[in-house]
């Protein structure tokens, strides 16, 4: 298994590119199943999440998803829609990915049903696989849709990103009208209804909590224009949290810089200053933040994605700050790692920890539990005293491309092992 090394406290200095949305690309490529030609895509990021990806769609034709890949990456829910509205019938198992909640996909189910849909109860895994998987794996469920999907009014109980992005998928091929009320307004979400409909599907309203969607009933879609990733806001606001904590000077290119309202105001307040020009943003260290509050929240609020890079730059911060986790409740469990490398930070609750700063940080050798937690290490370990070696970076390379090589281009001193 690879390791970063790293060996920080080097002020980092260049321009630096945003990739394509990871968040965008993976509900576009499910999407393709819409579609009776080939897709085209743009702009797509090379992570280990998109290769999972397409692995997983080249071999859903047979009504089933591989369970190997399915089981680690949670946007394999995303295929269950399209691949139940072409096909009528879906096998797959329960969605992995990072550990950060219980991640539970009860309103995906819920919205199938409420479609027309017959879902089986979770099915023991050994029987579902032919006796190839272990006792404790993950179920399997069955779907199938024998006499078509129907449109429905469903409103989710919590708003969900992929489980709005699914639905909308599966109602595109559906009989009829679909409505989707509390549905979330991420802009990945509009930037998946934008590229169908600028392919024939007729969905109105994303990016508001009211999605409707004219069904084809069965037709598929045919491919007129490519899917272009936008750039990815999480990587954008990291990008951010980098820059201030350890750069001499960085331009950050290709910025979704309307997306990232919320991160923009807490920066005010932290005493932070940040320069645009045109798509970039110009970003340098900053050597007097103040602490500062943050609860994540839906979009527009400050997104779970980021609580961790910027819980990094609260421990460099003065006075004493509350990060609260709203949205998962499994998503402050790096906090110990930061801790040893100097961190003073207390967890109140699984959700609300309070971080005291500023604390130099010192080389360690660490995990990161999720790809967020993994790019806070990360940014954690640039900064700190001394040699850091940062485990299990799948879970980075799951959702940044190639960051050693980029960071590197920045002078960081960085290596793969
Ligand atoms: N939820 C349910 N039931 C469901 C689905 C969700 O109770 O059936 C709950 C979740 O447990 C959570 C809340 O709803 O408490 C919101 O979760 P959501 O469904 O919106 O999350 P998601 O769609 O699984 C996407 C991103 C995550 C990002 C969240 C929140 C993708 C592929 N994943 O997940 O991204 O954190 O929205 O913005 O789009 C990441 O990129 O590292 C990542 C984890």
């Amino acid at each position: 298994m690879a390791n970063f090394i790293v060996d920080g406290g080097k002020l980092l200095e260049g321009e630096i590119a945003v990739r394509g949305s990871k968040n965008s690309a993976l509900p576009a490529l499910a999407s393709s199943l819409l579609f009776k030609g080939k897709v085209e895509f743009l702009n797509m990021p090379e992570i280990e999440d998109i290769k999972r990806a397409r692995e997983l769609l080249s071999g859903v034709e047979n009504n089933k998803l591989d369970y190997e890949i399915a089981k680690k990456i949670r946007a394999s829910i995303l295929m269950v829609g399209p691949a139940l509205a072409r096909f009528g019938k879906i096998f797959f198992p329960h969605p992995g990915g990072c550990s950060i909640g219980a991640r539970p996909i009860d309103l995906f189910l819920e919205g199938w049903r409420a479609m027309g849909a017959e879902v089986s109860s979770p099915l023991n895994p050994i029987v579902a696989n032919g006796g190839r998987v272990g006792v404790n794996s993950i179920p399997f469920y069955e779907i199938k849709a024998p006499h078509g999907l129907r449109g429905c009014d469903y409103t989710f109980r919590t708003p969900s990103v992929t489980g709005t992005e699914g639905l909308m998928m599966t109602a595109v091929l559906a009989q009829g009208k679909t409505i989707l009320r509390n549905s979330a307004i991420e802009p990945e979400v509009k930037h998946l209804a934008d590229f169908l409909n600028k392919n024939g599907a007729d969905i109105r309203g994303a990016g508001t909590h009211e999605i409707v969607v004219e069904g084809s009933g069965g037709g598929l879609l045919s491919p007129r224009l490519p899917f272009v990733a936008p750039p990815d806001r999480i990587e954008t606001g990291s990008f951010i949290i980098l820059g201030l904590l350890a750069a001499k000077k960085l331009r950050i290119k290709n910025c979704a810089r309307e997306e990232l309202s919320a991160l923009s105001a807490v920066l005010k307040d932290i005493g932070a200053d940040l320069e645009f020009d045109g798509n970039d943003i110009l970003v340098k260290k900053s050597d007097a933040m103040r602490a500062v509050n943050i609860k994540t929240k839906e979009y527009p609020g400050f997104p779970t994605d980021l609580q961790a890079p910027f819980s990094v730059l609260l421990t460099q911060a003065e006075g004493v700050s509350m990060v609260h986790e709203t949205i998962f409740e499994g998503r402050l469990n790096y906090i110990e790692d930061l801790n040893r490398m100097g961190a003073k930070i207390t967890l109140c609750d699984p959700h609300r920890a309070l971080i005291t700063g500023p604390t130099p940080l010192h080389g360690r050798s660490i995990e990161g539990p999720d790809i967020r937690a993994g790019l806070a290490f990360l940014i954690a370990a640039l900064i700190a005293k001394g040699e850091t070696a940062v485990g299990n970076i799948y879970q980075i390379d799951r959702g940044y491309e190639r960051i050693d090589d980029r960071l590197s281009a920045l002078g960081a001193r960085i290596k793969r092992i």
